[in-house]
């Protein structure tokens, strides 16, 4: 079965394909409850990392839980190795995304409602390529290690798109009507739980591209929670520091449900501050939460600067509401008043992007990326003896193909390990920092010996890769009419040459 899979800052979620139907994912929790969602959490128990309901239900009985694991990964200087601790332990980022993820995807087989899931015997072949995402501001080593942690948790990952170009997706499957040649352009606003994000998507038949995104890193639902908090205190009469951290936490645990719970019918909210039952009016609530929904749209002023009319809107099919922050009816509310009634709430705003991804995943959908193929090429490289990834551009989406097979690239270096790792993807553009941006699909991987006593092995990807000084390797890209790519890779010193055809998942028989 094809999935989209959101991994998301608080909550993962997943949607399958089925038949043209991209129903959200249940999990069931500890307790045997159903969740629309797989929490984004790591406990440590003991020795043991938990993930997921398991660290929730480890953190009620005083494990140490980490939460928002997902914003490590924006760092500029990030890699694998980054650490993070987790109570008293430091472990390494890709360690905990590729445990979370394992976790998850056992999940999926076991305790979700796909069909098949849970009877008894994991079988893997229940679970079909995936699409995943990143947020669209993304840099090269954050998306390498998305991919890497997805690779490494068991998930086929067919293709990496940008979280709002996702969105896209499901906005144009509900409501491509309103796309037409004069209005091509979707303003996603997603509200998550601590990130909000503005993006200018471009339509134009199947494709969606992003042409700019403007975002908050620190604004997102917690703050309504902060905001919800407050407005209890006051209500109650209690200053927070008169609250022990055991019940300013479940205050702040029921405001989140209690705003979760808020319809355009309520009228108050009922909260228990310590000991005390409060009574808050959501108009209240809203009078102090409407600064936040103001702060969104000032941080959206950029990308409606990129319109070619940003006060009439006259080239926007709609301003697309997504991100579990924006169920809050406040929210619609504000926009409308500002932007009028080209504002369009996703019906399920938790899981546009995950409903996205999976419509993309569908080979039925026509949103395939398949057509899309002949982009920017490139591969990413370990550097610093494994520590940090960088992008190599190869090909940028403008290389005008050849009459005839050329060789379009050619790389000369001193292996520094006993093995090249060379992990291949193409990309919808690279920027002028020479960074991947845009969707990506990886491509196969390619193992190299350079230490020729390693020549013999079948399964190289068993061996250790260690630091060692090597071979003088020189890779060579040659590119056909057809755009397909072969690498040559050699080693000077022996003559000892690998040529691979380097082609999408599209077409995984190509390879020699
Ligand atoms: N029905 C609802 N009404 C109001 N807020 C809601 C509702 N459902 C979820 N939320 C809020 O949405 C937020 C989570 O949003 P979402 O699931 O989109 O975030 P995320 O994808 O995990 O995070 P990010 O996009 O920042 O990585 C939380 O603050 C949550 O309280
Ligand atoms: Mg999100």
């Amino acid at each position: 079965m094809h999935l989209g899979v959101d991994l998301g800052t608080t909550r993962t979620i997943v949607a399958a394909v089925d038949r043209g139907n991209y129903p959200v994912v249940t999990f069931l929790d500890d307790d045997g409850d159903a969740h629309e969602s797989f929490p984004s959490v790591v406990a440590l128990h003991g020795e043991r990392l938990l993930y997921g309901f398991d660290a929730i239900a480890a953190g009620a009985t005083g494990a140490p839980l980490l939460r928002s694991f997902k914003r490590a990964l924006a760092e500029p200087d990030v890699n694998a190795d980054t650490a993070i601790a987790v109570g008293d332990r430091t472990v390494p980022l890709l360690e905990i995304l590729t445990g979370y993820l394992r976790a998850m995807h056992e999940a999926l087989l076991t305790t979700s409602n796909l069909p098949g899931a849970g009877t008894g015997q994991a079988d893997p072949d229940l679970l079909g390529p995936v699409v995943v995402a990143v947020p669209a501001h993304a840099h090269g080593a954050q998306r390498f290690l998305t991919l890497e942690a997805f690779r490494r948790a068991g998930f086929d990952v067919a293709a990496l798109l940008n979280e709002p170009s996702a969105a896209g997706f499901e906005y144009t499957h509900r409501r491509g009507g309103t796309v037409t040649s004069r209005r091509t352009r979707v303003v996603v606003y997603d509200l998550g739980g601590g990130t909000f994000d503005a993006s200018l998507v471009d339509v134009e038949g199947t494709g969606h591209d992003v042409l700019a995104t403007a975002g908050r890193n620190r604004l997102g639902g917690d703050d309504f929670d902060d905001v919800l908090v407050r407005c209890a205190l006051a209500a109650a009469e209690v200053e927070e520091a008169d609250l022990d951290a055991w019940a300013l936490a479940s205050l702040r645990e029921q405001c989140r449900e209690a705003k979760e719970r808020i319809s355009p019918q309520s009228r108050r909210i009922a909260l228990e501050v310590g000991e005390r039952d409060v009574n808050v009016a959501v108009d209240a609530f809203y009078d102090a939460a409407a600064p936040l929904v103001e702060a969104t749209m000032t941080a959206m002023g950029p990308v409606l600067d990129r319109l070619d009319d940003p006060t009439g809107l006259t080239d926007v099919a709609g301003i697309y509401l997504v991100g579990g922050g924006s169920s809050l009816p406040l929210v619609p509310r504000l926009l409308k008043e500002r932007f009028g009634r080209r504002v369009h709430r996703s019906p399920h705003p938790s899981a546009s992007t995950a409903i996205g991804l999976a419509i993309a995943a569908d080979p039925a959908s026509g949103y395939s990326l398949a057509d899309r193929l002949s982009r920017g090429f490139g591969v990413f490289r370990e550097q610093r003896s494994g520590q940090g990834v960088v992008f190599d551009p190869i090909l940028t989406p403008d290389e005008i193909l050849p009459t005839a097979d050329t060789v379009v690239a050619t790389r000369r270096y001193r292996a520094a390990h006993n093995i090249g790792w060379f992990r291949f993807v193409e990309c919808a553009a690279v920027d002028d920092a020479g960074e991947p941006r845009g969707d990506i699909v990886p491509f196969a991987e390619v193992l190299f010996p350079f230490d020729p006593a390693l020549r013999d092995r079948p399964d190289l990807g068993d061996e250790p890769v260690r630091r060692q000084d090597g071979c003088l390797v020189e890779e060579r890209y040659v590119i056909d009419p057809n755009g397909i790519v072969e690498v040559h890779i050699t080693d000077l010193d022996t003559g000892y040459e690998l040529r691979r055809t380097i082609a999408g998942r599209a077409a995984p028989g190509a390879s020699t």
